[in-house]
């Protein structure tokens, strides 16, 4: 969401009133400015850029302003509220917490913490055995980095090399800035990483954007990728691990299947770790508990975040007893690690996901999106260029009509145009749209946001072209 500044000056919009939005006012809504401004003046602008809706309550699929509108929402926040926000189950079970008094023990055992390390290895697969709770995403991939780093000294002393790709997203501290290989955004370290490589990320499309063709040979595209490293010195058996976001963040763009398959063949001739990031995707939100599943491959370590509490600062790693247990006791921990709060939330979150069999839902109702977006993608050839993603994740990939090169401006006005009309998009500030509703959406409601992201489509497009 960098680098846009959404309208701050509110317009009269049409008023909506159905089952599931309702927009009463002109937006942003005249009495909410007071609020932004005392944001604007007290708070770093980092974290600005977003839409101007003041949340006042978030239930289910929907989100409210103190001011009468109502959104139906495919942000799930940024991909937490699987279970829909202010989960009912949640929510008691932080009632029950609350009052148990227990807001804190930093490293000291907890009941719930027992509860919920117990039910997350429960539901992983065999090979996860041991879990480290942590607050935020980016801890977690710092801390799987550690671990392949650990595993690789024990066989020898500069197995050290961690590779990842480019374009990726894992965090915003500083070793999880370098794993991105962005130039930009880790600017600011002002020295790299030695021992982090990059490769590129195996986009489905060729340099005018156009899709490679079926059968492209991607087993072969990785050892030449993998090469590459190779012709600039690098040493195979130095390398102590693979960091790869589990799809592409900004566009959920997902890895071609043998392409993984060849890396995962490689990673097991030179012992190197496969850590696959799954803090975006993961907990059912592509139609698999974990989207690793996808592929055909078993990597090592799973980095989890957002949904795994559906709500509170929760995140972990898990893996098999031989890696978790290689730092020291009392080498690895965080202050808010394991928070009874969030052990709670995300306990009752996971048995929920259960109960309600969300990860097929995810499947089931990811059918319906595609289809609708790919008739989108017909009905406007020359504005959206691909469709990508599985189960309840989506991205829209727009360009621009006459250049056909990605466009980020366009996406930048539906996402607005949306929010006017009852419907919050995840506006990434490039040429996508994300799209990722709570998993207990109704179909309905996801016909019907999905009908507005068509009507701002063709709002947007006809206005453009006047
Ligand atoms: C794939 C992935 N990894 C890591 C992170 C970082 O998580 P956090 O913002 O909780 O630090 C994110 C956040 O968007 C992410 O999408």
């Amino acid at each position: 969401m960098s680098g846009w500044n959404f309208n701050m000056k509110p317009v009269r919009v049409p008023k909506i009133n159905t089952k599931y939005r309702k927009i009463i006012t002109k937006l942003p809504v005249p009495d909410s400015l007071p609020l932004f401004k005392e944001l604007g003046q007290h708070e770093s602008r980092s974290m600005h850029g977003q839409m101007p809706v003041i949340w006042d309550r978030a239930e289910g699929f929907q989100v409210y302003d103190g001011y009468g509108n109502c959104w139906i929402d495919f942000t799930s926040t940024i991909f937490v509220a699987n279970a829909g926000h202010s989960n009912p189950a949640i929510i008691r079970a932080l009632d029950k917490a609350i009052k148990q008094k227990l807001l804190h023990t930093y490293t000291f055992a907890h009941k719930s913490r027992v509860e919920f390390i117990k039910k997350l290895i429960d539901i992983s697969p065999r090979q996860f055995e041991k879990a480290f709770l942590l607050s935020a995403g980016t801890e977690a991939t710092e801390c799987a980095v550690k671990l392949m780093r650990l595993n690789g000294q024990r066989q020898r002393a500069n197995k050290v090399g961690i590779v990842s790709f480019l374009g990726s997203m894992h965090g915003r501290t500083m070793g999880a800035e370098m794993l991105k290989g962005n130039p930009i955004s880790s600017a600011w370290i002002g020295y790299l990483d030695p021992h982090i490589y990059h490769l590129p990320f195996p986009y489905p499309w060729d340099e005018q954007l156009r899709q490679l063709p079926l059968g492209y040979d991607w087993q072969k595209r990785f050892e030449s990728d993998i090469q590459g490293l190779k012709d600039k010195g690098i040493d195979f058996s130095t390398l102590a691990g693979f960091m790869i976001e589990s799809y592409l963040g900004w566009g959920a763009i997902f890895y071609p299947k043998a392409y993984l398959q060849a890396l995962a063949k490689f990673a097991k001739k030179y012992n190197i770790l496969i850590t696959f990031d799954e803090i975006q995707g993961g907990f059912g939100r592509t139609g698999k508990l974990f989207v690793y599943q996808h592929y055909g491959v078993e990597p090592d370590l799973l980095c989890l975040g957002k949904a795994i509490s559906g709500s509170l600062p929760l995140s972990a790693v898990i893996g098999p007893k031989w890696i978790m247990d290689l730092p020291e006791v009392g080498s690895m921990s965080s202050t808010h690690s394991a928070n009874p709060l969030s052990c709670a939330a995300g306990l009752a979150n996971i048995k929920y996901l259960k109960k309600y069999n969300l990860v097929k839902e995810s499947e089931r109702k990811g059918k319906i999106l595609h289809q609708y977006l790919n008739k989108l993608k017909s009905r406007f050839p020359d504005r959206i260029s691909y469709i990508f993603g599985k189960g309840l994740l989506a991205a829209v990939i727009f360009k621009d009509p006459g250049s056909n090169k990605p466009d980020s401006v366009f996406p930048s006005y539906v996402c607005e145009r949306a929010m006017q009309k009852g419907l919050l998009m995840v506006h990434t500030g490039r040429e996508s749209i994300k799209i990722g509703p709570p998993l207990t959406i109704p179909d309905k409601a996801l016909i019907e946001g999905l009908a507005v992201l068509a009507e701002a489509i063709n709002e947007v497009d006809q206005e453009e072209k006047q």
